[in-house]
């Protein structure tokens, strides 16, 4: 037996397919419901962007996510040793090594946010927030973005929460998948559910839901242009954590009987449902208020907030919400950081503890230098970006959807036909078989030319 295969059959994995489940999901669920999601769909046009976005999710996040999963659970291991074995000797093991490389851009601005969100739960603690309640409207928007500003342009504090989330990250990765990931996803996915269907409810009860519903629901497609198409697409990448290696990872600790393709249709519709009840949750809140849909990465913070000043205890579950946001992040991160540590630790030899503090001391150090208005390097523009954007747009529009190309081309090209079918039927026992047959035509066709078309038009070589 060769040592990979010895090291393979080692290999922790989830305990049921709830576990599975609820990991995955965990993955998936973060800031991108919350934060990210929200302000994209403010910043390109409501409804229409939300449309393509959905393609984008069933056509090509979907089938990169069947892709992977099989990838992992196939021959269970980390990204890089995952292309290895199934093509030995090719270069298809750097997609692992991009994969690897993608997931430090993504960590270093998505540990900026948690930062952030790290803050406002203790400022939501410490009852920051409690005199909005009695303020007029506009006294209430303009004390929670003053707020927001100093929280991200202070001299030392975000650096020092950026730090701090990405120690509880690797704290959790350091403790291992039955014992860290599954323990804290199982039982906390489900509570910030709740949370976020009360939020929505409340908001739905303000002056400016009519307003919020029509620009989450009403399609302008004159505002669609080749930018807006590969935003989209990156945010769905970016949702299902997809083309960097992260759910080869968690695939590769999945059960042997789990239905993947039910799984990724389980998480992208649970996932899709999430970020909507966000929406819902801040949109009314921006026209109630008078704020911008397309303010930015601010609108989360300028608006929950807001929200909470106007439900009954809402001092109290303003505290719960940015805990659960936390959780919600702090879980997302770890399926990031997995995929380094992953290869450091099983590819290089070097020992867990060693890998685990190599890629949080990198993020932290990169991050404290570049990231935050008050870094050393912050105040530098590149290519007319801040490094937060850089970082962001780098990995989410270039490098995820190129990492999710290579990987369905390989496995829609390059992988034997049987031994996929095989694997994502569980060896035949899967029942209902229709998306495999259709997922067969996907990989192969469909999603590969809609990568490359989306690619092609936003760089101006297909116009539109
Ligand atoms: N899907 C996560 C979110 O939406 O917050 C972010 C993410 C997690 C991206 C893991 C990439 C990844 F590998």
């Amino acid at each position: 037996m060769s040592n990979l295969n010895r090291e393979a059959d080692k290999r922790e994995t989830f305990s049921s397919g709830l576990a599975v489940f609820f990991a995955t999901l965990s993955s998936a669920v973060g800031l991108g419901n919350i934060w990210k999601f929200p302000y994209m769909v403010g910043e390109n046009g409501g409804g229409a962007f939300i449309l393509i976005y959905l393609v984008c999710v069933f056509l090509v996040g979907m089938p990169v996510a069947i892709s992977e999963f099989f990838i992992g659970r196939k021959t269970r291991s980390n990204a890089v040793d995952a292309f290895e074995k199934l093509k030995p000797g090719s270069s298809w093991k750097f997609v692992g090594y991009l994969g690897g490389i993608t997931s430090f851009f993504v960590m270093l601005f998505y540990s900026t946010v948690g930062g952030w969100v790290y803050r406002y739960t203790f400022k939501a603690l410490s009852m920051d927030f409690k005199s909005v309640g009695s303020m007029s409207i506009e006294d209430a928007s303009l004390f929670v973005s003053s707020e927001f500003g100093n929280v991200v342009s202070s001299p030392v504090a975000p650096i020092l929460w950026q730090i701090a989330f990405t120690g509880v990250v690797a704290l959790i990765i350091f403790a291992g998948v039955k014992n860290g990931i599954e323990k804290v996803t199982k039982t906390l996915m489900p509570v910030l559910l709740v949370l976020i269907v009360l939020c929505a409810a409340r908001s739905l009860t303000l002056e400016g839901a009519r307003e919020g519903i029509d620009f989450l629901f009403t399609a302008d497609f004159s505002a669609i242009t080749p930018g807006v198409l590969l935003a989209a697409l990156g945010l769905a990448f970016f949702k299902l954590s997809l083309g960097m290696g992260t759910m080869i990872t968690y695939g590769s600790y999945f059960t042997k009987d789990n239905n993947m393709s039910a799984t990724s249709a389980k998480v992208a519709i649970s996932d899709i449902a999430v970020s909507m009840l966000a929406g819902l949750a801040i949109f009314p809140v921006v026209f109630t208020f008078g704020l911008e849909p397309g303010e930015g990465p601010g609108l989360l913070f300028n608006t929950i907030p807001l929200v909470f000043s106007r439900i009954p205890f809402g001092n109290v579950l303003i505290v719960a919400f940015f805990l659960l946001a936390s959780i919600a992040a702090t879980t997302a991160m770890t399926s990031m950081m997995a995929v380094p540590v992953s290869i450091l630790n099983e590819k290089f030899k070097l020992n867990k503890g060693l890998s685990v503090l190599i890629v949080a001391g990198i993020v932290s150090a990169i991050g404290a230098l570049t990231v935050h208005p008050s870094s050393l390097l912050g105040h530098i523009q590149l290519f007319g970006k801040s490094f937060f954007d850089l970082y962001d747009f780098l990995a989410s529009n270039i490098f995820m959807p190129v990492g999710g190309l290579l990987t369905v081309v390989f496995v829609g090209w390059f992988v034997k036909k049987v031994l996929l079918f095989d694997e994502l039927s569980n060896g035949g026992t899967v029942k209902n078989q229709a998306y495999l047959k259709a997922y067969g035509f996907l990989v192969k066709f469909v999603t590969p030319l809609l990568l490359i078309f989306i690619f092609l038009s936003s760089i101006g070589i297909l116009s539109m």
